[in-house]
């Protein structure tokens, strides 16, 4: 009908990073309880993500069931729960036979799993790629098939294509009918891998994969660099020992900075019923979330890259810029910028985000970043 899906990147909570697929309608319920309580749905977090582990086979007619056990209401009753509380609930499957966590997928049912989703008022879905071909065409047929199916269902749902970016996403996934594609591997609760025999991403290495795909992103397709990790802390959900001994606040502030100021989708992971401060602090910083959800929809382009630094650079709707200048190494470390380096040749009043006051005027910014830190700030024309 028209509308275009996702026009800024989706926001919400997804279940995958810490309950795994150890999933049950209580624990959701109360989670989407936490997200009005504590503020997440109006700070913009809108969505609850139901990842890998809901489903419970198929009945006698092939339609897709919900695990009895785990959703014993079922998933529209949960939706419906979900719905009365103002946010939009979205859901898992993949293109293969089964699941990466060994469960009931789509493969073959596309029409008739599009079709359930909508009845049960499913408005998102998130699409794996385990058990399926490394194989860019099949990956793009696959993906297209179930795209068609939502689209004939009847409901807008967005969809999420998670592919892990092998088979290069950001080339097709647009074409192939996806709101979003995933572009690395799966985040965990680190700040960086320390050998490439270790499973999952950390957040330094995300950024650096994402950052020269900028030219991809825009209102209605946005590159997905996995879930916020922020606030898990280093603990362990139900069965969700994932890998990732957890990060600093400064590390988790620096994802929050960076996956803004990327136009990534926002999607925290951690327990919503215990947060402590500084997580509530960094997840609902407005400020920062208006940069993510601007609604020109640029993603940040990277003007400097190198050992000690990383600076990037994102055009606002307003003619303002939001700049992040990340101290990548392991101590404190003094930045001296001056902006015409970065192709802005006029003067600034400079806002930091993460203090909430302006902290300089003119063309240039000379200060310290401890480690890992990132200064994210708002630049805005002065006459
Ligand atoms: C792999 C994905 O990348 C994760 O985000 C999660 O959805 C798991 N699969 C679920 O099995």
């Amino acid at each position: 009908d028209g509308t275009i899906l996702a026009l800024t990147p989706p926001m919400g909570w997804m279940t995958w990073n810490y309950f795994a697929d150890n999933i049950n309608e209580k624990d959701i319920k109360e989670m989407a309880d936490a997200m009005v309580s504590t503020g997440m749905l109006s700070a913009g977090y809108n969505y609850v993500f139901i990842d890998d582990g809901w489903q419970g086979g198929r009945d006698n007619r092939n339609n897709i069931i919900a695990d009895p056990q785990k959703f014993p209401s079922g998933i529209k009753a949960l939706a419906d729960y979900v719905h009365s509380k103002g946010l939009k609930l979205g859901i898992y499957s993949d293109a293969a036979l089964l699941t990466c966590a060994g469960y009931t997928a789509s493969l073959g049912f596309e029409e008739q799993d599009a079709k359930a989703f909508a009845n049960w008022g499913i408005d998102y879905l998130k699409y794996d790629y385990c058990g399926a071909p490394d194989d860019v065409e099949i990956a793009k047929q696959r993906y297209k098939t179930m795209a068609d199916a939502l689209r004939n269902s009847g409901r807008d749902i967005a969809f999420g294509i998670c592919e892990w970016g092998g088979r290069k996403p950001w080339l097709w996934a647009a074409q192939a009918g996806g709101q979003l594609w995933r572009t690395t591997n799966d985040v965990r609760d680190k700040w960086k891998r320390r050998s490439v025999e270790e499973g999952g991403e950390g957040i330094l290495n995300i950024m650096d994969l994402n950052a020269s795909l900028d030219q991809y992103a825009g209102p209605g397709h946005w590159n997905d660099m996995d879930m916020l990790v922020v606030g898990l802390n280093g603990k362990k959900g139900p069965s969700g020992d994932l890998g990732g001994s957890g990060c600093t606040n400064t590390e988790y502030q620096s994802q929050m900075s960076l996956w803004s100021i990327m136009v990534s989708p926002l999607a925290a992971t951690n327990d919503l019923r215990n947060m402590n401060a500084e997580t509530k602090r960094i997840l609902l910083n407005k400020e920062v979330i208006a940069i993510n959800q601007d609604p020109l929809g640029k993603q940040a382009i990277r003007k400097v890259d190198n050992d000690t630094w990383t600076v990037l650079l994102k055009p606002l709707e307003n003619g303002d810029y939001a700049l992040a200048i990340l101290n990548r190494a392991g101590t404190t470390q003094i930045a001296d910028y001056d902006f015409s380096g970065f192709g802005l040749n006029d003067h600034y009043q400079i806002r930091d985000l993460w203090q909430h006051k302006v902290i300089g005027k003119g063309k240039k910014w000379r200060g310290s970043v401890d480690a890992h830190e990132t200064k994210l700030f708002r630049l805005s024309k002065t006459k």
